[in-house]
Order: C-alpha cells, then structure tokens, then sequence
C-alpha cells in the first residue's frame, strides 16, 4: 500500500450499511483521517431548523445562503482511533444532538439543496486535499472525490439495516419501534436515490461490497485486501 500512502478512499451506501463504524476502523487501520459528510449535512439541518428557516418557502432562501456563508462548522478528530468525529457549531458541541434518527430526516431534506452541497462539497475537498482520508457519505465516490484511489460502496437489506439502526440507538438510550425505523430507512433510500442532485448511487469504479452477512472486522479485511498492491 506504500506508493498509495495519503491517499482518499471514499465510502459510499445508504443509512445503516454499517459505513460509519467500517469507515472508522479501515481509516483506523490505515492511520487515515476519517471524514463523516454526514455529520457535516446533520450539522447544517441543525442549524437550519434553529434558525427556523422553511426551506419550502422561497422567501427563506437568502436566511439560507447568509447562514452557509457565515457557517462556523467544525470537526475534531476522534482523540481515539475509532470513535465517532466529535462535531462543533459555533462553537458548541453538537455531536449527540446530531445523531438522533430525527436529525437523519432533517439532514436529508437539507442535502437536496444545491446551495448546501456545493458548500459542503467544497469543505470536503479541502479536507481532502491533506491525503490519508477515509471519507464516508452518499456521493463521495461520485461527487466529492472523483478520482479518489479506492471507493466503496456498502449496501445491506433495509431489515438489517434497521436491525442495526435499532440497536444503535438503543445502545444510546433511545428506545424506538422497529417498525417505525424501517419506514424512515426505506424514506430516506428513497430520498436520497431519487434526488437531482448527487444521489445515492454507487460510482463505476467503486468496489461494492454487502454487509448483510459479514461482520465489520470481515468487511474491513475484505477492503484491506482490495487496496493491497497485487
Ligand atoms: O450518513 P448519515 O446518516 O449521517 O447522513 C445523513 C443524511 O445526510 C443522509 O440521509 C443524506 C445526507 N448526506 C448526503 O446527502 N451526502 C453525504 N455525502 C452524506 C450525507
């Protein structure tokens, strides 16, 4: 893997494909920096519902072009390898208040603005541009980076996906109907895939992989395989 060291490798696939743990530990493996995109558009829903800005109102349009210009989003890098990217908004820290299945809504309704992804895509690339990063999302192999050395693309069955889901946030003390996750799951596919704009979709060159029946550790090694030189 020597002569691709600092490269990006992007990791695409729907809610609950398991990318945000893969993606932590193959950039833990790798020694890379870990790029969460989706914690950047959860960021900005966030801000956007505090501001109160009705994106269905094309009176809020200028709220929302002034809030992106005057975006103070910040990303800390995990003290630990592995863990999740602790996130900051105006200087306040926002990373649990993010990653509620509400907030997932509320991020996807922002992402299908144009104006909020070209900023972030732009963030994105300038993160990227110091190599050595694994970068997670729905159009990093498509949109964000191109030309990306290795991309990925996750996918499991929307029942395990919601199985996973449902256990995540258990683990962080919000119990919800399974049932009701699926629903929101198979929402937010639809949402994402059918967007103008950068949808979910996998790119050409991207290696896909299904995690329905593969553990994270097995996923990670099935990766580590495919960017070892031949
Ligand atoms: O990965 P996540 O669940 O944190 O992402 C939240 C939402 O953000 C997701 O439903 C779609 C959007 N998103 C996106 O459009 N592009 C990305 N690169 C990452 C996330």
């Amino acid at each position: 893997m020597s002569e691709k060291k600092g490269a990006v490798v992007t990791i695409d696939g729907p809610s609950g494909s398991g990318k945000s743990t893969i993606s932590r530990m193959l950039a833990a493996r790798l020694h890379y920096t870990y790029l969460d995109t989706g914690a950047m558009y959860r960021a900005v829903g966030l801000k956007v519902r505090q501001a109160g800005i009705d994106l269905d109102n094309p009176a809020d349009r200028p709220r929302l072009v002034k809030l992106l210009a005057e975006l103070d989003l910040q990303l800390a890098l995990a003290a630990r390898a592995g863990e999740e990217t602790r996130v900051f908004l105006d200087g306040e820290e926002i990373s649990a208040a993010i990653r509620t299945a509400e907030m997932g809504l509320v991020a996807s309704r922002v992402s299908a603005e144009p104006v909020v992804r070209q900023k972030l895509t732009e963030m994105q690339r300038q993160f990227g541009l110091q190599g050595g990063v694994v970068a997670e999302g729905r159009d990093t192999g498509t949109v964000v980076f191109p030309q990306a050395a290795y991309k990925f693309y996750l996918d499991a069955s929307p029942e395990e996906r919601a199985r996973r889901r449902w256990e995540q946030l258990r683990e962080k003390g919000q119990e919800m109907d399974r049932q009701e996750i699926l629903a929101q799951i198979e929402k937010r596919d639809r949402d994402d895939s059918s967007r103008a704009l950068a949808p979910l979709s996998a790119a050409p060159d991207a290696i896909i992989i299904d995690s329905s029946v593969l553990s994270v550790e097995a996923v990670v090694e099935v990766m580590l395989a495919r960017m070892a030189p031949a």
